[in-house]
């Protein structure tokens, strides 16, 4: 019974000396496991003599029960400081405020495109797509503008090397959008141009809306009227219309469209240089030397067409001044639009 004493009192140490569960467990195999010293001592039992069986087996029973609990006490407090530690490492502060959502928006260039195009498909145009790199044939030629022609010197062409180039406009869309779908014909097509250019109102790469409509009763009224409709969606008022006679290779006749200014309301103002007056489109009826280009019966078909820069649009609706900030990419003036 002494030895049973002591190895009761040196187990409770190692249980409380033992650093991890690890340790813990090696100490419970060593005294409760099948081949454990106090398991050892109860196999022996049935060696004493009967009169010592009883009291010793209970003896020995108190220990096991004392140690085992002993031990789980420990298992215990080591599962406990785990827990703890798991909290402590992944603590939450609940009164810290929130660090909110910064939700992007659209580029004010993509929102206007997408203004006009809503507009434009309200009036039953659909949208047509052509490639940025171009060929000489589709930016030039099939515009009625040969080689050598002066118009090409107002374009400030990149050329790639290899006889093609960065479109300059969006009009070879048109002679894409003739040979693909034939006559009739109603579509815009939006997207980028390039031109060797840059200055306060000028960009190497801008964007215009090219529009085409061809039919056999077209005349310069359809196109007033189609041009007239969507200066008043856009602006979100009636406003007063004037076409100049004009030049372009790929048009007769031709006209530059002005709206009324849409910031003094055409009393005079800076931006519209004290005329009352702002530029916002090319335009004409397209050229029978154009349509024979693309295989059109000029005898039978006709329409109009007209390209308008999209930055020049949206410097209009959102009262910008300088081009540049369109590109800088400047996020104080890009969260300006981002919402509504
Ligand atoms: N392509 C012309 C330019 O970039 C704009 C233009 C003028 C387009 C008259 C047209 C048009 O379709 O009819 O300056």
């Amino acid at each position: 019974m002494k030895d049973l004493e002591s190895l009761v009192a040196r187990t409770l140490a190692e249980v409380a000396a033992s650093a991890d569960l690890a340790a813990l467990d090696a100490v419970r195999v060593a005294v409760l496991g099948k081949k454990g010293t106090v398991t050892e001592l109860l196999k022996g039992l049935g060696k004493l003599p009967t009169a010592e069986r009883r009291s010793a087996g209970a003896d020995i029973n108190r220990a096991k029960e004392k140690l085992g609990a002993a031990i789980e006490a420990r298992r215990a407090q080591f599962e406990s400081a785990a827990l703890e530690r798991e909290l402590a490492s992944a603590a939450i502060d609940v009164t810290l405020p929130g660090r909110g959502q910064s939700v992007g928006g659209l580029h004010p260039v993509t929102r206007t495109r997408l203004r006009i195009e809503a507009i434009f498909r309200r009036a039953g145009f659909s949208i047509a797509e052509g490639p940025e790199v171009e060929d000489d044939f589709h930016n030039f030629e099939a515009l009625n503008i040969p080689a050598n022609h002066p118009a090409r010197a107002m374009h400030d062409t990149f050329y790639l090397g290899d006889g093609r180039l960065l479109r300059t406009h969006t009009s070879p869309v048109q002679i894409r959008a003739m040979k693909l779908q034939g006559v009739p014909i109603r579509v815009i097509a939006p997207g980028p141009v390039y031109r060797r250019d840059s200055d306060v109102t000028h960009s190497p790469m801008f964007h215009q809306v090219e529009g085409l409509v061809l039919d056999e009763h077209v005349s310069l009224a359809n196109l007033k009227a189609v041009l007239a409709g969507f200066a008043e969606q856009f602006f979100e008022k009636p406003r007063g219309l004037r076409f100049r006679a004009s030049y372009f290779p790929f048009t007769e006749p031709s006209a530059e469209v002005d709206i009324q200014c849409v910031l003094c309301d055409g009393a005079g103002c800076r931006v519209c240089k004290q005329t009352g007056w702002l530029e916002i489109c090319g335009c004409g009826m397209v050229h029978p030397n154009v349509l024979t280009a693309c295989g059109v019966d000029a005898s039978r078909w006709q329409g109009y067409a007209f390209g308008m820069g999209i930055e020049r649009l949206a410097m209009l609706r959102y009262a910008v001044t300088d081009l540049r900030l369109f590109f800088e990419n400047d996020l104080r003036f890009l969260a300006q639009f981002s919402r509504g």
